[in-house]
């Protein structure tokens, strides 16, 4: 049986890696790969603290690099449960990137992962109830709620979307694209 209920605090967690040069692509900057493998053992440390069980990955959110990693930064990822529903929880993870020799830190981007704790049987498991002592907390937790809520909107409207898409009447829309039909229209 999980806990009643768990503050916030007692489960952020910060992982740091210097970034080593094996890390690099072909670029010279940091591997996406790289940065998101930090991002998925953050958000089960978070999780699975805040749980007290083993959590699993179901879902990527916001994710983009828009702001290069250099080799030699040394990078953070500060993680903390913004909101928990049964047995789900949305972890939200803010990376920043800092210059070793002159100790400027950069903001390079936050996401959030959506974990599922499991129980001894790999079936979900309820998680303890979230405590929200800052208002910070709480604005975490309604921001959640809400992107949770358009997150289900879209994917409800995608799967709608893909299974009204009819070929050969979707024709005529791709003229304004950049590709070239190179097939013959069915009577
Ligand atoms: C995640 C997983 C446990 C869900 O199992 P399920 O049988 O669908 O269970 P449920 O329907 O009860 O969903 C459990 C929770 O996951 C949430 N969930 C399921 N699919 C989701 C999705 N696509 N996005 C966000 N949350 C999702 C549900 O909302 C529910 O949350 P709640 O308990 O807080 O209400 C199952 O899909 C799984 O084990 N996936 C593999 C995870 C994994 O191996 N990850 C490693 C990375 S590849």
């Amino acid at each position: 049986m999980a806990e009643a209920a768990k503050p916030v605090r007692t489960s952020q967690t910060t992982i740091t890696e210097l970034m080593i040069p094996s890390y690099a692509n072909f670029g010279g900057k940091i591997h996406g790969g790289i940065l998101l493998s930090l991002m998925d053992k953050v958000a089960y440390a978070c999780s699975s603290k805040h749980a007290g069980a083993y959590c699993v990955t179901v879902s990527v959110d916001r994710v983009e690099f828009l702001k290069p990693v250099e080799v030699g930064e040394l990078v953070s990822l500060h993680a903390s449960v913004n909101y928990v529903g049964r047995s789900s929880m949305i972890v939200g993870i803010r990376v920043e990137a800092e210059h070793v020799k002159n100790s400027t830190i950069r903001h390079t981007n936050s996401c959030y992962f959506t974990m599922v704790a499991k129980d001894d049987h790999d079936k979900p498991a309820e998680v303890p109830k979230l405590i929200l002592e800052t208002h910070d907390d709480v604005r975490r937790f309604i921001e959640a709620l809400h992107m949770k809520e358009i997150k289900n909107k879209i994917k409800d409207e995608m799967n709608d979307a893909k299974s009204t898409i009819h070929v050969n009447d979707a024709l005529e829309m791709l003229k304004t694209e950049r590709c070239i039909i190179a097939f013959k229209e069915k009577e």
